[in-house]
């Protein structure tokens, strides 16, 4: 049996121009997948790097990489979902811009009820790597309660989940965004102290923040115009995490910067890090705590029918969005 679903789909790299509404059908899930009707889908900045091809996929390609809904059919094998479970995901391969899918169950978790599709869609993907940011990714000795650290894009998607989980742990969060607007939204969110990056200086001001010491962690998913700067805002055996190119990849390092304070240096995805099924569900577990304790709240500022997916990328590669967007196929 194969059921309608509409999609949006690329046939070629490039502008949001490409994101074409098509109907496809889709069949019965394999062994090892399931079959989920979307409720909601999750915008997300990597969804622009697959659209231009600066990370790589075979075409025609089907988008996105985070959805929530029903589960419609169970392959076998999978034992932790029936059909008729709320779930939410955040996996590879891309495809869940769309109304209903076939895809790995591993990925794919319970969705707790307390939490909404929408909810749901918009924080899987972010959350969880907000989980390994902030939980796992770490300097040398972890970090503890009054401990600085610099997070950049603070007031996206991601960033508004990091503002508040970071509080929750009693970090002191740093916040860069590009508007005073966007540092009072992170400020809102718990942050501790923002910086409008388009007009101040964020080295000099994050010296000054921790009176001169530097920060333990930098989290830079803005990559080429912030790189080389966040290391400088590094207190000594500090940690540099990249996770994402939004202005574009950073410049190859010369290892030998490293040696002015003994820096730390890595490049970390999602996708390492829910490589399992256990991991994944770890991770979600500890994810879907914060949300339901009230600790972190997942703010949809933005929402758009399934067809105006190309809407969407503009408006996100256009800064002009704040916290979590989702499209909604029944829109
Ligand atoms: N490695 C991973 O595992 C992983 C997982 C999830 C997300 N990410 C990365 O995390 C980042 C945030 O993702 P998101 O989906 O939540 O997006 P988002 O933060 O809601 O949107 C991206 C933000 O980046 C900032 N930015 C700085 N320079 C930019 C430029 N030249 N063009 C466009 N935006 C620019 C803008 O905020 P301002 O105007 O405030 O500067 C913009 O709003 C992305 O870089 C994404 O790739 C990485």
């Amino acid at each position: 049996m194969t059921l309608p679903s509409r999609a949006i789909q690329i046939a070629a790299f490039g502008g949001p121009e490409q994101l074409k509404l098509v109907e496809t059908q889709v069949g019965e899930p394999g062994p090892g997948e399931i079959r989920i009707r979307h409720e909601a889908v999750g915008l997300n900045f990597i969804d622009v790097y697959q659209r231009t091809g600066l990370y790589p996929n075979a075409l025609p390609l089907q988008l996105g990489m985070e959805g929530a809904g029903v589960i419609e059919a169970v392959g076998e094998g999978v034992t932790h979902l029936v059909v008729g479970d709320r779930a939410a995901y955040a996996s590879n391969p891309p495809g869940s811009y769309c109304e209903r899918r076939v895809m790995p169950a591993k990925c794919v978790v319970r969705l707790p009820d307390a939490i909404s599709f929408e909810a749901g869609a918009a924080m899987m993907l972010k959350g969880l790597t907000v989980q390994y940011l902030l939980r796992q990714t770490l300097p040398q000795g972890g970090l503890k309660a009054g401990d600085h650290v610099l997070f950049h894009a603070a007031a996206g998607g991601v960033g508004l989940i990091a503002c508040q989980w970071a509080r929750a742990l009693g970090l002191q969060l740093i916040g860069t965004a590009g508007s005073d607007e966007k540092c009072a939204l992170a400020r809102d969110h718990g942050a501790a102290h923002t910086i409008n990056y388009q007009r101040e200086d964020f080295v000099a001001r994050v010296k000054e923040i921790t009176q001169g010491v530097g920060v333990k962690v930098v989290y830079d998913s803005v990559g080429a115009d912030t790189f080389m700067k966040s290391l400088d805002c590094l207190a000594p055996f500090g940690l540099l995490a990249n996770f994402g190119s939004a202005s574009g990849k950073p410049a190859p390092l010369d290892v030998g910067v490293l040696s002015k304070n003994s820096a730390y240096v890595t490049r970390p995805t999602l996708f390492t890090h829910i490589a399992t099924r256990e991991r994944t569900q770890a991770m979600a577990d500890d994810l879907f705590a914060v949300v339901t304790s009230g600790a972190v709240t997942i703010r949809i500022d933005q929402r758009y029918p399934l067809a105006d997916a190309a809407r969407a990328h503009r408006d996100l590669e256009a800064r002009a969005t704040t916290g979590s967007s989702v499209l909604l196929p029944a829109g």
